[in-house]
């Protein structure tokens, strides 16, 4: 099965650098038209080009694909309804976002500066939030879309001095589990990928043989599946070195306390069953856990 995306449009964000130029090379490559989306800027965030995105446009004109780049700072959601303006002017739809713009300001959670909180959050929650709100009216007058956030294993495990990464990394999933439910009717599906790679975000951080074992080019046939035809749906999928794993979400079944035990004392005598993880739940909806509880309850107060 070769997975191909001829007369499909692709938007990837911060594609000017690391694992998005990875994307949109590998996306072009397969055919899709794509819009190199990079506002250029340093590590953390800061200054503004447009230059690494159009470098990107260039490589991918160069082996004969379709490519504009884009400068929008994915913060700012005007910019990025504009990016997908010109992209629907241009190729007249947007099939695919991978919502892969990201800087670091890390720091210990006490010298954390308010500037360095929000402007992570920012870029990573927000600047998906807006690309992905972007494109929805057109995904769903297509009754197609494929989108791609890019998450973390240091929001979906934690890793210090990573808080405020982290809380926006685990936000992207958030942002996720409930478009899958809200685009579900509408042929669109949503997926989170969890990189590890050597890019300048992770460079002084790895030595160089480390380095050499983690390409972007290991991650970006995940985030391809993810953007395919026939991508799941939900899914938290982790690549990098040549390794590709899912995440699952599971919730114990629990204990369903009596009256009488509804305090502080009986939870903490009975935290072993509580805790009990042999027969878990796997809800993909919120209201999938209400309703085990209510039923569980309505079935104590009925015995
Ligand atoms: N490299 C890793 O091991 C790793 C691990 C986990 C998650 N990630 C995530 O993967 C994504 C790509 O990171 P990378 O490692 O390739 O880093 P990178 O710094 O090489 O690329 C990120 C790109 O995003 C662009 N960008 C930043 N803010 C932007 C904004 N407001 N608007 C538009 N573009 C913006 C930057 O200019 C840069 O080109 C990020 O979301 C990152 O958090 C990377």
């Amino acid at each position: 099965m070769t997975i191909r995306f001829d007369g499909k449009v692709a938007i990837v964000t911060g594609a000017g650098n690391g694992l998005g130029r990875a994307h949109a090379m590998e996306l072009a490559r397969r055919g899709a038209k794509v819009v190199v989306n990079d506002f250029g800027g340093a590590r953390d965030g800061t200054g503004a080009s447009l230059s690494p995105a159009e470098r990107v446009a260039g490589e991918i004109h160069a082996m004969a694909g379709e490519a504009i780049a884009d400068g929008a700072d994915v913060t700012d959601a005007d910019q990025c309804r504009a990016m997908v303006a010109a992209a629907q002017r241009k190729w007249g739809r947007v099939d695919i976002l991978i919502n892969n713009a990201g800087i670091l300001r890390d720091k210990s959670f006490p010298k954390m500066s308010d500037s360095d909180w929000s402007a992570v959050i920012d870029v990573h929650l927000n600047g998906s939030a807006n690309c992905t709100r972007a494109v929805w009216p057109l995904m769903r007058e297509q009754n197609y879309g494929r989108v791609v956030m890019t998450t973390s294993t240091s929001g979906l495990y934690g890793n210090f001095g990573q808080a405020n990464y982290g809380a926006a990394k685990m936000g992207v999933v958030g942002l996720m589990r409930t478009l899958v439910i809200e685009g579900a009717k509408y042929g669109i599906r949503l997926n989170c990928l969890a990189p590890t790679a050597a890019t300048r975000m992770t460079e002084d951080i790895l030595t160089p043989d480390l380095l050499d074992m983690l390409k972007p080019e290991y991650v970006t046939p995940a985030a391809i599946f993810l953007a395919s035809e026939d991508a799941p749906n939900g899914e938290v999928m982790l690549a990098g070195a040549g390794h590709y794993s899912v995440l699952e979400w599971r919730e114990s079944k629990g204990a369903h306390l009596a009256e009488a035990d509804r305090n502080a004392d009986a939870v903490a005598a009975n935290y072993a069953a509580i805790a009990a993880m042999d027969d878990p739940d796997m809800f993909t909806e919120g209201r999938q856990h209400v309703t085990k509880i209510l039923q569980a309850e309505a079935a104590m107060r009925k015995s």
